[in-house]
């Protein structure tokens, strides 16, 4: 193993692309000062399975999986001759495809809450169009959010975000926060506003699971002060089961809005709910050229099909909670403050020392030393496993997370950390939690 990654080329380009792009990339969570910057890979030339090659020619076995969509494995056979046989009849058409009426059909047939569903591309585009069938329904315009919903005016206006720059102040009170795992703060919310509120929003679970009956709670509040719930499943959905964690807990809200994990990588957004509630986007304005884009639907179709043969969700719930014990177990024979919150297909893992800037320096170390071994793994975020995960490449994780836990643990007994260090400072720009 080199002393250190060679990543020259990565570098150059990166380089380069500040010059080009404003900010470098076109997703805040994938800009390089948010990882190990001079440590670790930044411009990936391929994928296959679990793992992917960064344009240095380095391989890792990845747990970025593109922040969450990629659920069976890059270049999944079954996803990706059903995108090539698509491709040789044509990606999009003046005329509607069938493929718009096999893919909602699925869905209704998968997702507890889905009887009627429309298709967009991105994540905030789906959130967006969940709050204008709720405002429309009901007539009302408050909406009760918690959690990170894309990067639309009304979600940034939220009272909470931290950088509203560019968002017209009068949006700032059309979304209003509320705390996760808090009944009696909804609650006190929903008495003093509820009738001015159309809907209730929110991850059912994040890095944080819920409460014992916190969703059915949240459900039961909806029902009893007359207002709509939406599940952003965006992470969720048909990563935790097929039906997302609306079946995995069995609580069923009224919307639901699906992106990541939809297809395999292919982008598709998913917003769906009851039929009487869908039916109100009939004749709103809720209209996107590339909604029935058939690549994208061919994929969805073909995922779908591979979740219902069972075998899927077993295997990310099982490889994700071998990983989940590795890590602590690790962290506890090394003394290291490390564990994962959260969910096994969609882990957290943290470093729980009360000295912030430890915390900091201990995941510059650690992503520095599993890059070197050849695994990615996110700074604070989740830790994605896919149906390509095969045991041979945990216990490698594994023993590469062990090894280089223990390296931190001498860094930290040596008193020489800092200087251990390869990587520049870090610049957080985007966390959702
Ligand atoms: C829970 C959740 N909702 C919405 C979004 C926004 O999705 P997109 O980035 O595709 O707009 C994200 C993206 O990270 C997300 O995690």
């Amino acid at each position: 193993m080199p002393d250190a990654l060679k990543l020259d080329l990565s570098e150059k380009l990166y380089a380069k692309a500040v010059e080009l792009i404003p900010g470098g990339s076109q997703t805040m969570s994938k800009r390089p000062q948010g990882y190990a910057p001079g440590a670790f890979p930044i411009y990936a030339e391929r994928a296959k399975g679990c793992r992917v090659w960064d344009v240095d020619g380095n391989e890792y076995i990845d747990y970025l999986m593109a922040l969450g969509p990629i659920v069976l494995g890059y270049c999944y056979p079954a996803v990706d001759h059903a995108i090539v046989e698509q491709l040789k009849k044509g990606v999009v058409y003046g005329l509607l495809h069938p493929l718009e009426v096999k893919a909602a059909q699925l869905i209704t047939e998968t997702v507890p809450c889905a009887e009627m569903v429309r298709f967009l591309k991105g994540g905030a585009e789906t959130t967006t169009a969940a709050a204008r069938i709720a405002r429309a329904y009901t007539g009302r315009e408050l909406i009760l959010n918690c959690g990170y919903r894309g990067w639309a005016d009304q979600w940034t206006a939220q009272q909470t975000t931290p950088n509203a720059r560019g968002v017209p102040e009068c949006l700032r009170n059309t979304v209003r926060s509320f705390p996760y795992n808090d009944l009696p703060a909804l609650e006190a919310i929903l008495r003093e506003t509820a009738d001015q509120v159309a809907l209730v929003f929110l991850d059912p679970v994040s890095a944080t699971e819920p409460d014992a009956g916190y969703l059915g709670g949240v459900r039961e509040l909806c029902d009893r002060y007359g207002v709509l719930l939406a599940f952003d499943e965006i992470v969720t959905g048909f990563r935790l089961a097929p039906g997302g964690a609306q079946e995995a807990y069995g609580v069923t809200p009224d919307l639901a809005c699906f992106a990541k994990g939809v297809a395999n990588g292919m982008p598709l957004g998913v917003v769906c709910g009851t039929r009487e509630i869908m039916q109100t986007a009939a004749d709103l304005l809720i209209s996107v050229t590339y909604g029935g884009e058939c690549l994208s639907l061919a994929a969805v179709c073909a995922c779908l099909e591979e979740y219902r043969k069972g075998r899927v969700h077993p295997h990310l719930w099982r490889q994700g909670e071998q990983l989940v014990h590795g890590f602590a177990e690790s962290g506890r024979r090394h003394g290291v403050p490390f564990d994962c919150t959260g969910l096994a297909p969609m882990a957290c893992p943290r470093f729980t020392h009360p000295n912030p800037e430890f915390n900091a320096d201990a995941w510059s170390f650690f992503l520095q030393e599993t890059a070197k071994r050849g695994v990615l793994i996110r700074r604070g975020g989740l830790l994605f496993v896919t149906f390509s995960h095969q045991d041979e490449d945990i216990e490698h994780t594994l023993s590469v997370v062990d090894e280089s836990l223990a390296l931190l643990a001498d860094a930290v007994r040596s008193g020489n950390l800092k200087d251990r260090l390869h990587t520049k400072p870090i610049e957080e720009s985007f966390r959702r939690f």
